[in-house]
């Protein structure tokens, strides 16, 4: 079983849109695949419209460590595509992670899910909490949205510095440009100099697109929505780079 997730500190670049196009085309190349809306908020859950809550089950129970991961999972909500939808007791995440001070509790939630599930996918909040630590340290690859600005670039930047500092591992970082605006010089410019201001970013970069803002209200995957688009040809591109990286570790 492998783990991805999707992470910045910054909000609003691209993460869930691209956790859960990522997530259907894995499912769609007969990867079990297992996507997890760790951000209380909820967003991935809009963009997936045939998941419920699962019913009669609190997700605070999960943290409290009373029931199994199993019993929230929403299963085929696609074929081959389990989902855990977000819940607003992922907001004491934190204070559960304090009191079991080196445990690695999400890595020990995922466990026994290793036999069934090929493939985690972790849509993350955009804080840098113990939960998103705990999740830059257990993922075997972490994608990270980089708008082409100067202040997007900032926070990856401060991402690198965090993860360097606390001995994480910054292979397992991929940055990719998203909400690119090619009409914009500056996106232009940029994007151009990815390699140099990036270090070791995917080489697809997602472009600034209202199809994908139609996904949240249509509640559908790119790949479904809009599969023509070239917006759509860029995440399938991106899941092949992301297969390629898992392959090579
Ligand atoms: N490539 C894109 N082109 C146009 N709009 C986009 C694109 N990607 C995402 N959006 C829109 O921008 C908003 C934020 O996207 P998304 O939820 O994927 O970001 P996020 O990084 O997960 O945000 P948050 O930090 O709040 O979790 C959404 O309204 C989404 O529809
Ligand atoms: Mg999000």
């Amino acid at each position: 079983m492998r783990i991805i997730a999707f992470y910045s500190p910054k909000g609003g670049v691209g993460k869930t849109a691209a956790a859960v196009n990522v997530a259907y085309l894995a499912s769609q190349d007969n990867r079990a695949t297992l996507l997890w809306d760790l951000d209380p908020q909820g967003a991935a859950s809009f963009y997936l419209a045939g998941a419920e809550l699962v019913k009669g089950r609190k997700l605070s129970k999960l943290l409290e460590g009373k029931s199994p991961i199993s019993e929230f999972i929403h299963e085929d909500v696609y074929p081959g595509l389990d989902f855990i939808p977000a819940h607003s007791s992922f907001r004491n995440f934190d204070i559960k992670l304090e009191q079991e001070q080196g445990a690695n509790v999400l890595k020990e939630m995922l466990a026994p899910l290793s036999e069934d599930t090929s493939l985690v996918i972790l849509d993350c909040p955009p804080t840098l909490s113990r939960l998103t630590e705990q999740v830059l340290d257990i993922a075997d690859q972490v994608y990270v949205p980089v708008v082409p600005t100067w202040l997007s670039l900032n926070s990856w930047n401060q991402l690198l510095e965090f993860v360097k500092t606390k001995k994480l591992g910054t292979k397992k970082l991929r940055p990719f440009f998203s909400m690119v605006d090619r009409r914009k010089n500056l996106h232009k410019e940029l994007v151009e100099r990815g390699p140099e201001l990036l270090g070791n970013p995917l080489s697809v970069a997602v472009p600034y697109a209202s199809v994908v803002e139609r996904m949240g209200e249509e509640g559908l995957p790119l790949e479904l929505l809009a599969p023509g688009s070239p917006a759509a040809d860029v995440y399938r591109k991106m899941w092949q780079s992301i297969r390629k990286d898992l392959r090579s570790r």
